[in-house]
């Protein structure tokens, strides 16, 4: 694309309904909503982390980003629309690797049969340049040459999924979706994966939004981190900063669910599962689960920034009453 745009992935309100499986015929109109009001940006080369408990619609957001589902918003990739007239322009920029390789691949086809579809797909190469291309990329992800003519069958989890990798690299996309790639694998393949992911990072020109419901992984690989509960992006900021200095209730909570994570005792004290009290309709959705909730959180509480006007970075939370100076706030007492 000739005018580049500088963000590569622009997601503005985005909304998104399931019908509810729950829902009887005669109620077909009950709908469960997953994605509420979803805004979120991701510049060229960075790389993204969304993280939040499994359901809470981060699959989901990265299907709408795909073009898979339909939703009530707007998202561009590269400046633009997914429509079915411009699909294959479209695809060209977004890719995407998930949990499971071996559903990804196709068991009777080759290594280089597949890594050479999207190549094929879009009319790119000659036989042997396509060849050429599936070596090199076979050696990006740590794989030599002899994997080109094996089977699915034949690889290991983790070498399967350095096949999907470079199939998702093989016409250089802008944008990586990673959801839950290394989720499925033992813990060393799921870091050595990682750290393959860091190193091709480095190594090309990509911009990636990567899935985990792993807050862990999440800041190990990533630059800006949201953090999303029931729909919502309840937190974003720098991985750092995010990490580091919780401001969310719902963050520190995943952080106290990370057990090897040393943080202050304060952070365990409180017994997040329990529910505390009944939910409120239109008010923080994260109510009924926080130790902190005051009246205030009968409100639904804007996405806000925390850091004064003078400081690098960005950190916003939605939240009446955040975490301040790294302490957490008073529990309202309740008699
Ligand atoms: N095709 C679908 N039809 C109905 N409900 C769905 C569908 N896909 C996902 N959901 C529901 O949407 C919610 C979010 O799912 P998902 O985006 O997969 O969450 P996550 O990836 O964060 O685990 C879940 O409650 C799930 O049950
Ligand atoms: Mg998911």
């Amino acid at each position: 694309m000739e005018n580049k745009c500088k963000e590569i992935l622009e997601i503005e309100h985005v909304t998104n309904r399931y019908r509810d499986s729950g829902a009887g015929f005669f109620s077909k109109d009950k709908m469960t909503r997953v994605l509420n009001d979803v805004s979120l940006t991701i510049h060229r080369d960075e790389i993204f982390g969304l993280v939040g408990e499994s359901g809470c619609g981060k699959s989901t957001l990265g299907k709408a980003v795909l073009g898979m589902i339909p939703f009530d918003g707007e998202i561009r990739v590269a400046g633009m629309k997914y429509s079915r007239n411009n699909r294959k322009e479209f695809t060209r920029s977004v890719q995407a690797v998930f949990q499971d390789p071996l559903s990804a691949l196709n068991p009777r086809r080759t290594i280089a049969q597949t890594m050479e579809e999207p190549l094929l797909a879009h009319g790119m190469g000659t036989k042997e340049s396509r060849r050429q291309k599936v070596i090199e990329m076979l050696k990006l992800v740590g794989l030599d040459e002899s994997y080109a003519d094996r089977l699915p069958r034949e690889l290991s989890g983790g070498q399967r999924q350095r096949v999907c990798i470079g199939a998702a690299l093989m016409i250089d996309p802008e944008l990586v979706i990673a959801d839950e790639a290394t989720s499925a694998l033992d813990v060393s393949v799921g870091a050595q994966i990682l750290n393959l992911f860091q190193e091709i990072h480095d190594r090309k020109d990509f911009a990636m939004l990567f899935i985990s419901h792993n807050l862990n992984v999440v800041y190990y690989l990533c630059d800006r981190i949201a953090v999303m509960y029931r729909g919502s992006i309840v937190e974003q900021g720098d991985a750092e900063s995010l990490y580091n200095n919780p401001l969310h209730p719902y963050t520190r909570m995943l952080l106290s669910a990370i057990p090897e994570i040393e943080k202050a005792d304060e952070l365990s004290r409180y017994a997040f599962t329990e529910t505390r009290r009944e939910s409120v309709p239109d008010g923080c959705d994260f109510y009924h689960r926080c130790p902190y909730a005051t009246d205030a959180c009968r409100t639904w509480p804007e996405l806000k920034n925390v850091l004064s006007p003078g400081e690098k970075g960005e950190h916003f939370v939605r939240c009446h009453n955040p975490v301040r100076d790294g302490k957490a706030p008073e529990a309202p007492d309740e008699g």
